[in-house]
């Protein structure tokens, strides 16, 4: 049993064969998506989305490079309504973004985004889903002063092995993806490694970073198991007992029941 903690399953490129994409994983041992808006629009295609299915779970958010020119508080207020939905499990996907955006007037913006929705996130008891792309310190630093109460997962972690216990001591859950298979990944690999296993996640990021053998496709949920894989073989153990643990892992980090 997996658990993709990561995917955007509303992608366009899914529409064309949704059913038999979930039908591969299914048949691939993936039995819960976490499927997660990164804007409006988005946020509002996943509630639709997730009453398709009792395996479906949402999150929604604001994703920094979608931020800029929304209005803060209207913006959150509608994702705020969103909430209710007893599907909707964290916050995300949200966080800093210093690869795609430089401007300095921007990054502020991001950094407004990001706060408020930490601070949505602890009002509504609910984790986050962190993009933190070569922003590690200012995600430390606001973290840090801004304690998510319920947790927060570090999505596709790309930060230092050193910086993994610091994270740790703040709550964090760290979760690999795609790029842990890739063969010139030297950090990630170390970091599936080093993580202790009981705050390790795993996840597609589907339509993005798919796995070795089909890096630069598609990426869609049934890939997972090639990220488990070689966690698995990263860490020498048992890709059932590995499975297991993350999938238990997931659940009682999103608060649901393993059934
Ligand atoms: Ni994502």
């Amino acid at each position: 049993m997996i658990f993709d903690t990561h995917c955007h399953l509303f992608d366009e490129s899914f529409q064309k064969d949704f059913d038999a994409m979930i039908k591969r994983a299914r048949k691939n041992g993936v039995q819960k998506f976490l499927i997660l808006g990164d804007n409006l629009k988005n946020s509002l295609a996943t509630v639709e989305m997730i009453k398709k299915d009792p395996d479906f779970y949402g999150a929604v958010g604001i994703f920094p490079c979608e931020c800029h020119g929304c209005d803060l508080e209207k913006t959150l207020g509608e994702i705020e309504k969103l909430l209710s939905d007893k599907a909707i499990k964290a916050i995300g996907e949200i966080g800093l973004d210093h690869h795609w955006e430089k401007d300095p007037g921007q990054l502020k913006e991001q950094e407004m985004f990001f706060i408020e929705q930490i601070k949505l996130a602890n009002r509504y008891h609910l984790p986050l889903s962190i993009h933190g792309r070569d922003a590690c310190e200012s995600i430390y630093r606001i973290l840090k002063e801004y304690r998510p109460e319920k947790g927060a997962i570090l999505h596709c972690y790309s930060f230092s092995c050193e910086m993994i216990e610091p994270f740790l001591q703040l709550g964090c859950f760290i979760s690999l993806g795609g790029p842990v298979t890739f063969k010139n990944a030297i950090t990630p690999k170390e970091v599936a490694k080093k993580v202790p296993l009981d705050r390790l996640l795993v996840e597609t990021d589907s339509p993005y970073l798919a796995p070795v053998p089909y890096r630069g496709k598609r990426n869609e949920p049934a890939y997972i198991i090639e990220i488990v894989r070689e966690i698995a073989h990263l860490r020498n153990m048992d890709e059932k007992e590995i499975e297991k643990t993350l999938f238990d892992n997931a659940c009682r980090f999103f608060g649901v029941s393993e059934s």
